[in-house]
């Protein structure tokens, strides 16, 4: 029966894409358990899984769908590299632990001074990303190119299904792994939510989610957390304890749906989700953050929703992913996060967020450009470290984070300045 425990709960990571700590807490068992229950049972320490344990485990797992080998990255486990083992992907915040999210995060802090131009490094000398996306991008794109070639690797890429043979009829899979035979990582944007995740079950080099339809958008809500961590070292906040206030469309928002899941890897945070009625935050998220013992708020109010937060999440409309009876166009006057609103309700100390791009066109009502000199306003700061968090992002799916600081010399060029 060991054996068979040991098969099944391994399995079940796998299929789940989860290290043993991040497993651990996913099940709401001991890490000491965990290992028992994995000994072989000539062990005097093995133990047997309560048959309770087994059944959830084997929910969770079976809802998780066809096995992906979305192996954590940096987790515990390692990262399994290569064509033969498979590869490790970055599919879906659900991956990580708090302990994973946060050594990526040092990674990225690793990284900054080469995202700062002083030093630079090869370490990815000789290696190609392929950049494949389907859908409209501008940051994410050419932040994954750049972080890329900062690592000394280069970039080849697609966009749009017009270019691409998908536009003659080929599948998902057949793409997937001509690719994976041309490019040693390859990051992938598609309309269609779960499709990133259909592309990685063919590829035989590791897969990153630059966001699937409604999805997720793990790379994005990585470099919001880590400006979040990055701006509350400045403030002395801490993530744990803070109030987080999203607003906007948080129905097709893609980073919303990530970047509050990762939230929920902290402590006793209070949770605002601000929107219009027909956009409100999907309920198994709002279910889950609830259930994993934050507070949650819904409300369509944005000045009370706002009120007394520490950040002040806005997106876009995401018109383009509205079904035929939706009409909503804009915001209403009344839903705009401006200099006006976070003046009357935020403190001094609130930061405002927002993936971009913003819609700057009138009638819009995204958020303002009126905050552009207000200090509390991170986005720009946000963009810049998109480029830390994606470096980290590949130099550990391609297993160089550690060799990162070593090679790092002295830039020979400058950025000129006028006069
Ligand atoms: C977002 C996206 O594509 O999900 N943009 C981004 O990647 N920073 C948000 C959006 O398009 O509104």
């Amino acid at each position: 029966m060991s054996l068979q425990q040991q098969d099944f709960l391994r399995d079940a990571m796998r299929r789940l894409g989860l290290t043993r700590d991040a497993f651990v807490s996913r099940i709401g068992v001991s890490r000491r358990a965990l290992d028992t229950w994995l000994l072989p049972d000539e062990s005097p320490e093995s133990r047997k899984m309560p048959e309770i344990v087994q059944r959830f485990v084997s929910e969770i797992s079976a809802q998780s769908g066809s096995p992906v080998n979305t192996l954590p990255i940096n987790g515990v486990e390692g990262n399994r590299r290569g064509l033969s083992d498979g590869a490790a992907h970055l599919l879906s915040v659900d991956q990580f632990s708090r302990e994973s999210v946060e050594a990526l995060l040092r990674v990225a802090d690793i990284m900054q001074p080469i995202a700062h131009r002083q030093k630079f490094t090869r370490v990815l000398e000789g290696a190609v990303l392929a950049n494949l996306f389907f859908e409209a991008s501008t940051r994410t794109r050419l932040s994954f190119s750049s972080a890329f070639s900062r690592l000394g690797g280069s970039v080849c890429d697609t966009t749009g299904f017009t270019f691409s043979s998908m536009a003659k009829g080929e599948s998902i899979r057949d793409t997937s792994r001509v690719i994976s035979g041309y490019a040693d990582a390859i990051v992938v944007r598609h309309p269609e939510q779960g499709s990133v995740a259909e592309f990685a079950q063919a590829a035989v080099v590791p897969v990153i989610n630059g966001g699937d339809g409604v999805g997720e958008h793990p790379s994005q809500a990585l470099l919001d957390l880590y400006t979040i961590q990055r701006e509350f070292a400045r403030l002395n906040k801490t993530v744990d304890g803070a109030h987080i206030a999203f607003v906007g469309d948080l129905k097709y928002g893609r980073t919303v749906h990530s970047l509050g899941k990762l939230l929920g890897l902290y402590k006793h945070l209070k949770f605002t989700f601000v929107s219009p009625p027909s956009l409100e935050m999907p309920g198994h998220i709002v279910e889950a953050l609830a259930m994993g013992g934050h507070d949650v708020e819904q409300t369509h109010d944005l000045k009370s929703g706002v009120k007394g937060a520490d950040v002040i999440y806005a997106t876009r409309i995401q018109k383009e992913r509205f079904n035929v009876e939706e009409t909503l166009e804009g915001y209403s006057a009344d839903f705009q996060i401006n200099q006006a609103l976070v003046n009357a309700q935020c403190a001094a100390d609130t930061l405002i967020m927002h993936p971009l791009p913003r819609d700057s066109r009138s009638g819009a009502n995204d958020l303002s450009t009126d905050l552009d000199q207000d200090p509390r306003l991170a986005i720009f700061r946000q963009t810049d470290n998109g480029i830390p968090v994606r470096m980290a992002i590949f130099a550990t799916l391609l297993g160089v984070e550690n060799q990162i600081e070593q090679s790092m010399r002295d830039v020979a060029w400058g950025l000129r300045t006028a006069g």
